[in-house]
């Protein structure tokens, strides 16, 4: 568990903050109960995500992929926002400037309040058509035996989960949103990642390069800890909350 003086510290950088990046990754919600990528239980069906969440998975047998997301998609539903995500919740309302970037698509921060928020991996509430790019909510349930892939309301086409695969390129706008406010970031809070995945990886130390105070909050060591001015090692869920009350009670002065 971590110490008091790194969490003292990490708390006076968030009182005196003005502008707060918070990027997550599926850590966040691991006390929610949803199983993380690369950790135990990340398995499905003997597949991993790498092997899933792909192009060509979909291209060989979209029904496989789309039966995991659906999966996925009821097993997020019976989940609620921990702790941890109700923390980042209130963050945004206290900072004037404040920026969520998230590479999770549970939907579980925008279910606790948050708004100001970019989902740079997509998102488990939309599907979009795979011929002509049209955006649809999530389909209804099906029963068993039922062909797991909806289709396209205007051109029939396979519709597929609006979540960015691996192989793809971040749709523009997304990521761009998200490092223009590193630069400006005075507390760059990075939480439950692997740092795994390249881009919301570089964003953190960009930030750090450019002035910002860099938390990590991952029970394990990641190439961000190493680098992070403070790595509180411990779960979100415990960390969060003792970090943000201690946050609120330091003097706000430098
Ligand atoms: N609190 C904080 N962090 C935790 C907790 C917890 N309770 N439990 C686990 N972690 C940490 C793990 O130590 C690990 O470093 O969360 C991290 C989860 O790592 P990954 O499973 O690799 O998830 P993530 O970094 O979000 O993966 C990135 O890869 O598979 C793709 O697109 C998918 O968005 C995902 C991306």
């Amino acid at each position: 568990m971590t110490d008091d003086t790194d969490l003292n510290r990490a708390a006076r950088a968030l009182s005196r903050a003005r502008a707060v990046l918070v990027l997550t990754g599926a850590g966040i919600s691991a006390e929610s109960g949803i199983p993380t990528f690369r950790g135990a239980g990340g398995l499905w069906e003997g597949f991993r995500a790498e092997e899933l969440a792909t192009p060509q998975a979909f291209a060989a047998d979209p029904a496989r992929v789309w039966r995991w997301y659906r999966w996925r998609q009821a097993q997020y539903g019976e989940c609620e926002p921990n702790p941890g995500h109700a923390v980042i919740a209130q963050m945004e309302g206290a900072y004037e400037r404040f920026l969520l970037a998230t590479q999770n698509v549970d939907g579980l921060h925008h279910r606790a309040g948050n708004r100001e928020m970019v989902e740079v991996h997509g998102t488990i509430t939309r599907t979009r058509c795979s011929r002509c790019q049209r955006l649809s909510d999530w389909p209804e349930a099906i029963e068993e035996g039922e062909d797991p892939v909806p289709r396209c309301g205007s051109c029939e086409g396979l519709m597929r989960p609006h979540i960015l695969w691996f192989g793809e390129r971040y749709w523009t706008g997304t990521l761009e949103r998200a490092y223009e406010f590193a630069h400006e970031a005075d507390v760059c809070l990075v939480v439950g990642t692997s740092a795994q995945v390249w881009a919301p990886a570089q964003m953190a130390l960009l930030a750090q390069q450019q002035g910002a105070f860099l938390i990590d909050v991952n029970p394990g060591a990641t190439d961000i800890s190493f680098s992070a001015d403070v790595h509180l090692m411990g779960p979100a869920g415990e960390l969060l909350p003792e970090l943000w009350e201690r946050a609120q009670r330091s003097p706000q002065e430098p």
